[in-house]
């Protein structure tokens, strides 16, 4: 009785948020608008989050369940239960279904590098795992995801390789091994290099050059992901327009914001001032909105993301797919980063799940 509740209470929440248009219908051929979805929301426990999703979105990503370290947690044994659960959420409600990520550095599989004693596997034995993990997954659900996040930051800001495991086993060499690995497990899937911070110069360049090196030698790559977790101060609107400009005029390749979301809160900048505050004055001056947003403040948040938004349809012709981090602020990372217990506003739907003001404009047609 329990399970059938469930999709009733979804049904009943769908009725009432029919007569809102439809996000995604107002975006219609300009780009895909995906969210990321938690484990709660995947499992249909998030009734409101999912309606929400269900009605706005088109696609997913999966916040979690599909990196190495929650899907592998030993090398070479899998825990299939979400991810599956994840693909068949999507496929079950006729989303695009994407896959995120499958090497990346952080929430890596602990022995995924190293061998029982701890040391740095070999290359050829780096290459066979990279190949076996990736075939694995990937074949897996060969059919079932349009596009995976191959390879996840790798460049730092200062335009370098990322000195991970992979990085000082194999070199550079790693991210197009994966490329390779991915694209012959399901020839038919996009494939994407993704990172944060693409609107630093440095970076840009390396990410530029990494794709002009796939395509020089014939590997399928589809678009540059740029994940898109925004501050209220940075980047200037200008230069990221102008690095998503760069990226299609000089490799032919889409963008696809993969990870948006725009913090409310103040920067956070280590600095000496910092230091001489008391506790309750730290704690008002990194978590100032414990209690609610002021009106100015969420007047601003929402003219800004406005801005972004507009920047990105400007340019829907190099934006391939837009996907925010989350599907309300409840659900979001950057509540209680990088510094616990933090409240952020940085989505769409704020936490009764109301459509924050500046899409207004949008479903009613009047941009
Ligand atoms: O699964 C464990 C759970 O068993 C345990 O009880 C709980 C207690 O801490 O932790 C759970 O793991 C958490 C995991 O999310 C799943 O919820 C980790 O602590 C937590 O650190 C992890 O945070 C994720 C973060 O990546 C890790 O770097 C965030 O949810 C996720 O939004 C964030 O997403 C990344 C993208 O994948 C890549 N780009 C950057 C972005 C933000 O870091």
């Amino acid at each position: 009785m329990k399970n059938l509740l469930i999709p009733l209470a979804a049904c009943i929440l769908l009725s009432c948020a029919a007569k809102e248009p439809a996000l995604k219908t107002a975006f219609d051929g300009k780009f895909i608008l995906g969210a990321a979805v938690n484990t709660v929301q995947i499992t249909g426990a998030d009734v409101k989050g999912d309606s929400v999703l269900l009605r706005h979105f088109g696609a997913v990503e999966p916040e979690n369940c599909m990196k190495s370290a929650e899907i592998m947690p030993v090398f070479g044994q899998y825990n299939w239960d979400m991810a599956d659960k994840y693909v068949d959420f999507g496929t079950r409600n006729g989303l695009l279904v994407y896959g995120h990520c499958l090497i990346w550095h952080s929430q890596l599989t602990p022995d995924f590098c190293y061998d029982k004693e701890g040391n740095l596997i070999s290359p050829e034995e780096l290459k066979a795992r990279m190949k076996q993990h990736i075939t694995t997954v990937v074949s897996r659900y060969k059919g079932r995801i349009k596009g995976w996040d191959v390879v996840n930051e790798a460049i730092l800001d200062n335009g370098e390789w990322r000195p991970s495991p992979f990085y000082q086993i194999l070199g550079e060499e790693f991210i197009p091994w994966a490329f390779q690995c991915a694209h012959e497990a399901d020839p038919d899937c996009e494939l994407y290099y993704n990172d944060y911070s693409m609107h630093i110069p440095a970076k840009l360049e390396t990410a530029i050059k990494l794709a002009k090196t796939l395509q020089e030698r014939g590997i399928r790559i589809d678009a540059l992901g740029f994940q898109g977790h925004i501050g209220m101060d940075y980047p200037n609107l200008d230069l990221y327009e102008r690095h998503i400009r760069r990226v299609k005029d000089e490799t032919g390749l889409d963008v696809c914001i993969t990870e948006l979301d725009m913090s409310i809160l103040p920067t956070v900048t280590m600095s000496a001032d910092i230091a001489e505050m008391s506790r309750v004055e730290r704690q008002a001056f990194f978590n100032p909105y414990e209690n609610g947003v002021p009106e100015d403040v969420n007047a601003a948040w929402n003219a800004r993301m406005g801005d972004v938004l507009d920047m990105f349809l400007r340019n829907a012709d190099a934006v391939r797919r837009i996907n925010v981090w989350g599907v309300s602020d409840d659900d979001s990372w950057k509540n209680g980063w990088p510094i616990p217990g933090r409240k952020d506003y940085p989505l769409w739907f704020d936490r009764s799940f109301n459509m924050k003001p500046f899409l207004s404009k949008y479903i009613n047609g009047t941009k």
